[in-house]
């Protein structure tokens, strides 16, 4: 079923309806895409003006120091002025932006002008306890609303917020907080998930004895239970916003449009996870643009994006993009499942949501369950459905658009990277939609598929997925490496100056793009985006393993699941029991999702002469297939 999705049904066209194409932000997706290809500045400076700006820019964008591109240069704003202040202004300030589900069904919800206090509170907590403008700030909870306010309260004084994914573990948070060096973490007592508590405590203090330039904890209380609080290092979030010190004034600090706003590891080829760092003003134009190109929100919408706050989705389709437009957001704690497969169509009914982005992993798992939980329940509030984080196979696409969409509702296939900000490749509601396809590039959005020279490659040929011009939500480098922006993503095509996804596409006779998945070391579990190298250096850190390699398998619903192939160290048997140990060893220092699905012990692992583990050679043994040219296999 996953193996469809290589091969596209092109002659599969699904027309949007006339209303929908009347009612669309973008009526002319052509036109528009025209006009940005005529004056690439002038239109982006044209989307920014749609935003509030301290001081204007004197130039739209700065290429002298290519790639490490400059935009809105000499402007002055704040992401969070743009978010909350200027809604609080208008008659915004009684909106609803945010409704909370927890996921033992316990409710709350936030109209503009509480979320704007209580981030100004949260604020002035962060300010008191010495945090400046530049600083990095970890925060590792759950999908609480607390996680929101506490990221936009960095952003608002100026401290880079550094996320990490609630399903992360102890040796993973400690290299993110050394690599940022932040001295303080937010987190949570726990999280709810599947009915049990996540202990994130408990794996923050371990996290921190690992890295110990943290200095200070603040603490969320979340699920209650029993929890160790270090004396003069960990203080209870609610405690803190009782202090007079925490005012609901606080001015957003006037930040130039090229300070860092966020730091977001994310895996890579080689080595320890990178940090991509977006900005404040190029990030706030390009995330506030594309969102309301493709998912089209009106004020009357009531919008959900189910993914996690802690992935690049949430900080750019629920935190700042959402809030920038003025959009009310669901918010969704929880497993899709719990306590039965009927809880997202629930939300749906229960809150009345029109848009739901998600990605393929959960169409694939909810489908599972079969049609009868979706259909017990009135999903007609819905009008757009979106994926996002791998390729969605076309079963899952008419399943999705069939069983919950009713066959009303288009689905925005949005294809994207932490490293570009936000939808990159993707449709508007107004164009005719192929499954499987993120359709074609967004205005302002200049992609081709080239071959290894950088020649264009035709119609039905593979090739590597690269972007020719640059645009306002790109990343600007990796925080602490420079020469490993330009490595991993420029060079390339250095002499053209493109920018290399790491994906492998084809294009169709219409122009339509098929992305076909990862060229590097990175797997897709569930669209988490894993890297080889992170989780080998897991296993090699038990006792027991000398060598390790791991490679991503297709699954029919997770879309890859991981194999793990390890060399042992002498004196040690393999055994059922070590493989046991092995995954839980993975699960407690990486994390829940890096846990691999099969261990497999060998002595000898496909290398090439220089010492290079051959991936493609154990993937194709696992699926049976050619293994191809080995002339460079040492073995
Ligand atoms: C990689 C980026 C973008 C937010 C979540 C993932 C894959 C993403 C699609 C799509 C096919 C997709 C690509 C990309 N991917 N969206 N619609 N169709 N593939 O962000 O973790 O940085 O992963 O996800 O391989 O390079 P990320």
């Amino acid at each position: 079923m996953v193996d469809e999705a290589f091969a596209p049904v092109t002659s599969e066209l699904y027309m949007p309806d006339e209303e929908i194409v009347r009612n669309a932000y973008v009526q002319d997706y052509e036109a528009l895409y025209a006009e940005a290809q005529q004056n690439l500045e002038e239109f982006w400076a044209k989307q920014a003006e749609k935003l509030h700006w301290f001081q204007k820019w004197d130039r739209v964008l700065d290429r002298s120091q290519a790639p490490f591109f400059k935009w809105f240069v000499g402007a002055k704003t704040n992401i969070v002025y743009n978010a909350l202040d200027r809604h609080v202004k208008t008659w915004r300030k009684n909106k609803v932006a945010l409704i909370f589900e927890g996921e033992p069904g316990d409710q709350r919800s936030y109209s503009y002008w509480r979320l704007w206090k209580e981030t100004n509170k949260f604020a002035n907590v962060l300010r008191s306890m010495g945090v400046k403008k530049g600083d990095r700030v970890t925060i590792y909870m759950g999908r609480t609303p607390e996680l929101i306010i506490a990221m936009l309260a960095c952003a608002k004084i100026g401290a880079i917020h550094s996320v990490i994914y609630g399903g992360f573990s102890e040796q993973a948070i400690a290299d993110r907080i050394e690599d940022a060096q932040s001295r303080l973490l937010i987190t949570s007592d726990g999280a709810w998930l599947r009915g049990n508590i996540v202990r994130l405590k408990d794996i923050a203090d371990e996290a921190v004895k690992r890295s110990p330039v943290i200095e200070t904890v603040i603490v969320v209380k979340r699920t209650g239970h029993e929890i160790h609080m270090e004396q003069g290092r960990d203080y209870w979030y609610h405690d803190l916003m009782s202090l007079p010190i925490a005012s609901p004034n606080c001015e957003s600090e006037v930040m130039d449009a090229e300070d860092p706003l966020f730091i977001l590891y994310t895996s890579g080829t080689t080595g320890k996870p990178k940090g991509v760092l977006h900005t404040h003003g190029g990030y706030q134009v390009y995330v506030s643009s594309t969102l309301q190109w493709v998912f089209d929100i009106k004020d009357e919408d009531r919008y959900w994006c189910a993914a996690d706050p802690g992935w690049i989705t949430g900080h750019s389709y629920i935190v700042y993009g959402p809030l920038i437009l003025g959009a009310t957001s669901l918010l969704y704690e929880g497993a899709p499942a719990y306590p039965y497969p009927n809880r997202w169509w629930r939300l749906i009914e229960e809150y009345g949501i029109t848009i739901l982005y998600t990605a393929p992993t959960a169409i694939r798992g909810l489908m599972r369950f079969g049609d009868a939980w979706p259909n017990r329940h009135n999903l007609s509030s819905l009008r757009l459905l979106g994926s996002v984080g791998e390729p969605i196979n076309p079963e899952a696409w008419r399943w999705y658009y069939r069983v919950i969409g009713k066959e009303r509702c288009p689905i925005m296939d949005t294809w994207w990277q932490t490293e570009t900000g936000g939808f990159m490749i993707s449709p508007v509601p107004s164009v005719a939609l192929k499954p499987g396809s993120a359709t074609r590039p967004l205005p302002g959005i200049d992609v081709d598929v080239v071959d290894d020279q950088g020649v264009p490659c035709p119609p039905g040929v593979d090739g590597n997925l690269v972007v020719k011009q640059p645009w306002p939500g790109m990343l600007r480098t990796v925080y602490g490496d420079p020469d490993r922006y330009v490595q991993q993503y420029w060079s390339q095509y250095a002499d053209k100056g493109w920018y290399l996804t790491g994906d492998s596409a084809r294009k169709d006779e219409d122009g339509y793009i098929w992305v076909i998945g990862r060229n590097d070391d990175v797997i897709k579990v569930s669209g988490y985006r894993l890297g080889t190298a992170e989780i080998e250096s897991g296993l090699v850190s038990h006792e027991a393993v000398a060598e390790a390699a791991v490679i991503g398998v297709p699954d029919q619903v997770r879309g890859n699941v991981i194999y793990a192939y390890c060399i042992l160290r002498s004196g040690y048997q393999p055994s059922d029991r070590l493989r046991e140990e092995l995954k839980e060893h993975i699960r407690h220092e990486v994390g829940p999702i890096a846990v691999p699905a099969k261990i497999e012990f060998t002595d000898t692992l496909p290398k090439t002469r220089s010492g290079k583990i051959m991936r493609r050679v154990l993937r194709a043994r696992a699926l049976g297939m050619p293994e191809g040219d080995l002339s460079t296999l040492e073995e």
